[in-house]
C-alpha cells in the first residue's frame, strides 16, 4: 500500500490551510455535523482516525467525552501534541488501529478515506474498534463527482484506481492523490464489516461543476 501518509512539506501545507484564519466550509458543514452526533448519542469515548492536527478535538463538544486522535504522519502528530496537550494522540494507522476491540461509541474520519487504497481493511478495523451499537460518520470525496475532482488536478496521472496530481491547498501547490473507490464499493464494504450506512449527504459544491465535492457517510454497528 503507498497510501497518502503526509510527508513534512504536505504536512506543513496543510497546517497552514487548515490553520488560517477565517470560516471554512469545515465551520458551517463538518463541525455541526459532527457536533449533532455527540449531542444525540451523548458517547463516553470517541476516536478521531487520520486526525491530521488535532483541530476536530477544538471543534467539536467533548466534555465529558474521552477523545483520542489517531495519526501516521509524525509531523502532524507533532502538532497536535503541541497545540492540545490535554487531549490524547496516538501514532497509528486506519489499516492497523492502536486500540482495543469495542473501544469507542462514535468514531469518524475526515478528508481520509480518499487517500486509502485498501478501503475494506480500514472499515473493517473501524468496525472492529467500535462498541456495539456504536456510531460512525466519514467525510470523503464523492463517488459522483470524481469528474470535477480530475479537473482541479493538475499534471494528473491516473494508475489503476489512483489518481494523483497537483492542487491548490492554501496558498501552496500540493501533491494530493485520490483513490475512485465507487460508492457501490464503499457500500459493500461498510456491509461486509458489519456496519450499516443510514444517512449519505453530498455538500461542497464545486463552483465550476456545480458538483458537491464531499460526502458524509454516517452509520452504525448493526451487530
Ligand atoms: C486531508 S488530511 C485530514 C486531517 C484531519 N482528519 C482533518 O480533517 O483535519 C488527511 C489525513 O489523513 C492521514 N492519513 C493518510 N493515510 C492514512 C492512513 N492510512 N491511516 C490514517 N490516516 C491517514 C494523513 O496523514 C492526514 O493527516
Amino acid at each position: 500500500m503507498d497510501d497518502r501518509i503526509f510527508d513534512e512539506q504536505t504536512a506543513q501545507d496543510w497546517i497552514k490551510a487548515v490553520e488560517r484564519s477565517g470560516k471554512s466550509f469545515r465551520d458551517d458543514y463538518i463541525y455541526p455535523k459532527l457536533n449533532s452526533l455527540i449531542c444525540k448519542y451523548s458517547p463516553q469515548s470517541i476516536l478521531d482516525i487520520g486526525c491530521g492536527q488535532g483541530i476536530c478535538s477544538e471543534k467539536i463538544n467533548l466534555k465529558n467525552v474521552k477523545y483520542t486522535g489517531i495519526e501516521p504522519s509524525s509531523f502532524l502528530l507533532d502538532r497536535a501534541k503541541q497545540l492540545y496537550v490535554d487531549k490524547n494522540f496516538l501514532i497509528g494507522n486506519a489499516y492497523a488501529l492502536p486500540v482495543s476491540n469495542c473501544s469507542f461509541d462514535i468514531a469518524f474520519s475526515i478528508l481520509v478515506f480518499h487517500l486509502l487504497s485498501d478501503i475494506e481493511t480500514a472499515v473493517t478495523e473501524l468496525s472492529r474498534v467500535l462498541s456495539k451499537n456504536g456510531h460512525f460518520l466519514i467525510v470523503t470525496a464523492n463517488p459522483d463527482s470524481y469528474s470535477a475532482w480530475e479537473a482541479m488536478y493538475s499534471n494528473k496521472k491516473l494508475t489503476g484506481k489512483k489518481l494523483e496530481g497537483t492542487m491548490q491547498l492554501g496558498d501552496a501547490l500540493s501533491h494530493d492523490i485520490l483513490y475512485l473507490h465507487t460508492f457501490n464499493e464503499f457500500k459493500k464494504a461498510f456491509q461486509s464489516a458489519g456496519l450499516e450506512i443510514e444517512q449519505t449527504e453530498t455538500f461542497l459544491t464545486s463552483k465550476d461543476s456545480n458538483q458537491n465535492l464531499l460526502i458524509l457517510i454516517q452509520g452504525r454497528k448493526s451487530n
